[in-house]
Formats: C-alpha cells, structure tokens, sequence
C-alpha cells in the first residue's frame, strides 16, 4: 500500500472537512445483510476518519448523518437510525474526549426524538473542551430549512427597527446560520457514486471542492480520506481569478 499520508502537504491540509456518508444500505445490501447493519457499520468509518483528519491537523469535521428528508424512510429505518445514534454518543463519549473531539451538531436538532436529543446534548455538554478537532454532526437537517430560519430570523430583526436592510451583509447572514462561527468547508465528499449535494450546506459550501468516490461509507477510511485530500491539494483553486494571478 503506497503511503498516502506522507505525500500530504502539511501546509495545504483543508480546514474543515463536510462528507455526505452515503451508501449504507446499498453496502449491506451487497451483502445479502438488512440495511441498518449498513448503518452500523458505518460507526466504524466515522471513528476512523475523524482520528485519521485529527491526526493531519483538519479543524473541522461536519457529517451529514440525517436530512430532514430522510424523516420519509421506512419508519423501522429511521428508528433504527436514532438509536444507532443514541448508542454511538453514548459508547463514544470516552474515546472523544480521550482523542481531544469536540462534539457539536447544526440542523433543527430540537425535532429530533426525546431521547436522541437528550443523549446529543450530553455529548455536546461532555466534549466542549476539547481542541483537537471539532466534529459537527448534521441531524436533522435541511440547508434550504437553514436560509429559511436565517432570513426569517433577519426580517423579524427589520421589522422591530433594529436592523437595516442595508446592513445585510454576507457576514450578518452568517452569524444566523448553523453554522456561524465554523469556516466554510474547504472539500466536501460524497461516497457511493451519488453526485449531488441533497440539501446540505448550500450556502456554505458554494466555493467548496467537491469530491465524489464510488466508495459506500461503510468502506472509506483513512486512505480513502488521504485520497480525497491529495484530490483537493492537487487542484486550483482560482476563485474567479486567472491561473497567472495565483502566487
Ligand atoms: C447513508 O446511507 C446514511 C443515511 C442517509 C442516514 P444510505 O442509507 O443513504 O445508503 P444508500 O444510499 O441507501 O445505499
Ligand atoms: C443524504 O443521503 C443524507 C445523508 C447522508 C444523511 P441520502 O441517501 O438520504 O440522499 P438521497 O436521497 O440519495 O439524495
Ligand atoms: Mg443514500
């Protein structure tokens, strides 16, 4: 196996990461196996990735774990789902804070099951301190419910006279997002072969890399990552300039 992460510049590591983790079902499918062991086995590949971003030095890893869409899945799925969730917080919280993961969440997470909501919460609560690396969960989430929530968020503000529609900036925009405070992602992947973003940060990811891989989640570890992020330093990114401005 060639060694990947030594041919990683240490000066080009992106700083924050987002991944769609797609495929599960597909995965166990393949396998003649239901699709919540799909799901399961994917907690594997959520461990291995944020210890192997932590290790290079990435700041910020944000998965996408449910949409607001996802709500329409068979409802044994989408118990099965919270539960894992549950489970998953609940087993990791020790080894988060051993490894230095701060965990946090953006999506309209205050939806969510009782029970899954109260277990985040404790997670949240339980890893705040941490510094390696932040890792934000995206539950419940919709990036058109985010613009939505934000600009009703704005209006309201006009309407009682304390803003101006003129101080609309970029940057007041974002202080209303879920994200305020996290930088924008610099690569977004998606594994299994789906290309295309299913209501995940629209905004936030409008000068992303994008990097699709045929690889289910359930398979993508740390040399799938290190390939994704070789992908993105191998690449110009111009932001609207011409190749010969870029120093
Ligand atoms: C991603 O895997 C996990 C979630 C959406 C929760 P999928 O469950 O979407 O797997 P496929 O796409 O059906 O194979
Ligand atoms: C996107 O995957 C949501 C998550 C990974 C949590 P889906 O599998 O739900 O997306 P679609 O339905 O294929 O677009
Ligand atoms: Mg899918």
């Amino acid at each position: 196996m060639t060694d990947l992460k030594s041919q990683i510049n240490p000066e080009k590591i992106p700083q924050h990461i987002a991944i769609i983790m797609d495929g599960n079902g597909r995965w166990a499918k393949q396998k003649g196996m239901p699709r919540v062991l799909g799901h399961h086995s994917g907690v594997k590949s959520v461990r291995e990735v944020t210890e192997a971003a932590a290790q290079i030095g990435v700041k910020y890893l944000t998965l996408y774990a449910f949409s607001t869409e996802n709500w329409n899945r068979p409802p044994a799925e989408v118990t099965a789902l919270m539960s894992l969730l549950v489970e998953t917080i609940k087993g990791e919280i020790r080894d988060l804070n051993k490894n230095g993961v701060r965990l946090t969440a953006i999506g309209d997470i205050e939806a969510l099951p009782a029970a899954t909501l109260k277990t985040l919460k404790e997670g949240i609560e339980k890893t705040k301190d941490n510094q390696r690396i932040t890792l934000v969960l995206a539950l419940n989430y919709s990036a058109k419910w985010e613009i939505l929530h934000a600009t009703r968020k704005l209006a309201e503000e006009v309407k009682a006279g304390r803003l101006d529609p003129a101080q609309i900036t970029e940057a007041v925009f974002e202080e209303e997002l879920s994200t305020h405070g996290i930088p924008d992602p610099e690569l977004l992947i998606r594994t299994s072969g789906e290309a295309r973003l299913s209501n995940f940060l629209l905004w936030q990811v409008a000068y992303a890399e994008l990097y699709f891989t045929p690889v289910y989640w359930p398979d993508f570890g740390q040399q799938e990552l290190f390939e994704a992020i070789l992908s993105f330093q191998n690449r110009e990114r111009r932001f609207g300039r011409i190749s010969e401005q870029l120093t």
